[in-house]
């Protein structure tokens, strides 16, 4: 399987050097708003992070006149922004969900043969099914109640002690060689109360970084292996889905290096991306207590620093659209303390390979809004 950087793992002198892409050859340059989309109500969800439209429809922005011109906006709100937010999408299905997300990547300049991920083990018996009973392998089903049955190779022993949520933070996909740039979750059913997701911007994250540490990080990348899917393959079976909304995203072996940096391909900016979270692995080139310090340092500033954080208490039809280049997210999983299912359906675009632009700023340099 081709790797999405190129490694030297030269450390004969305990100094390595990892070579990092600095463009995506086939994207435009950065791209920016054109005010198609002023006549919208919104509010930000807090200073540095997420938007909501409470009272628009996806499908008024997916029939409009001018669509394209709309959704190439949006993506970059999306982006700018890290997560949007709309509520009651009841008139919207799941194929028109489907080509929204398609629509928010081929528009904002994702490498043109890619297309919408596919879920690696669709051919898993123990899939969780849509509402009707079938699949669709552009679709990730989310069901609090049958996610009980989960896949037996990944079975989980019962906690002795109080769960560490930190592992929940994540960027979608970045087990893939071209990870995803856009994903969209439309909550279908949800209880009460429970089960919030939550947003963490990789640009504030690096943001709130010393120069030299920020330059030091621009130098490393990071493993993200995810070996649960050949696992699962091998138990059940059956072939692990090939290609993956990308001709580079083939193969069974889910272990890409990224970039801890890389820039956002739409706003130019640079964010922490390869840093932490659920499919980071360890930090390449350095000693694994070093791997270790930079990754819990990176969740510190995630968790100490909360106006980083966006936060969704979903209702009925609630929808979020992100982009995982420049986000992490991280489920709640207390839905097991309160009645009701929370089921919901996600789509996700793949986009460039990461890369990290030499010349890219950071969110507040390309904003001059002082870094204190
Ligand atoms: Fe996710």
């Amino acid at each position: 399987m081709p790797s999405a950087t190129e490694d030297s793992n030269d450390t004969s002198n305990g100094t390595a050097y990892s070579s990092i892409p600095t463009s995506c050859p086939s994207c435009p340059t950065p791209l920016r708003y054109s005010g198609s989309l002023d006549h919208l109500r919104y509010f930000e969800i807090t200073p540095i992070i997420g938007r909501e439209y409470p009272d628009v429809k996806v499908t008024d922005i997916l029939n409009a006149p001018n669509a394209e011109e709309q959704i190439r906006d949006l993506a970059v709100i999306i982006s700018e922004r890290g997560v949007v937010f709309f509520r009651d999408q009841n008139d919207l299905d799941m194929a028109d969900q489907k080509k929204f997300c398609d629509l928010l990547g081929k528009l904002s300049g994702r490498p043109e043969e890619n297309g919408l991920h596919v879920h690696p083990i669709y051919r898993d018996t123990g899939n969780l099914t849509l509402s009707d009973g079938t699949t669709d392998e552009n679709i990730y089903v989310i069901n609090s109640e049958a996610q009980k049955k989960i896949y037996k190779t990944m079975a989980r022993r019962a906690p002795t002690e109080p769960r560490d949520l930190s592992r929940e933070w994540h960027s979608d996909s970045t087990f893939e060689n071209a990870p995803s740039d856009f994903s969209f979750l439309k909550m279908e059913e949800t209880p009460p109360h429970g089960g919030d997701t939550l947003w963490c911007s990789g640009y504030e994250v690096y943001d709130r970084m010393s120069p030299a540490f920020r330059s030091y990080l621009e130098t490393l990348t990071a493993t993200c292996a995810q070996p649960v899917f050949k696992t699962a393959a091998d138990a059940g079976g059956y072939e692990v889905m090939s290609p993956r909304g990308s001709p580079l995203n083939v193969g069974d072996e889910f272990a890409p290096s990224h970039p801890v940096v890389r820039t956002n391909r739409i706003t130019g900016w640079k964010a922490i991306f390869a840093g932490v979270g659920l499919h980071v692995t360890k930090i390449n080139d350095v000693y694994s207590y070093e791997d270790q310090m930079i990754r819990e340092y990176v969740m510190r500033l995630i968790t100490r620093n909360h106006d980083c954080i966006a936060r969704m208490k979903w209702t009925k039809n609630a929808a979020a659209i992100w982009n995982n280049s420049c986000v992490w997210h991280a489920a709640t999983p207390d839905t097991h303390l309160v009645n009701g299912n929370r089921t919901g359906v996600r789509a996700s675009s793949i986009g460039e390979v990461p890369y990290l632009d030499p010349d890219s700023k950071s969110r507040r340099e390309a904003l001059d809004i002082p870094i204190i």
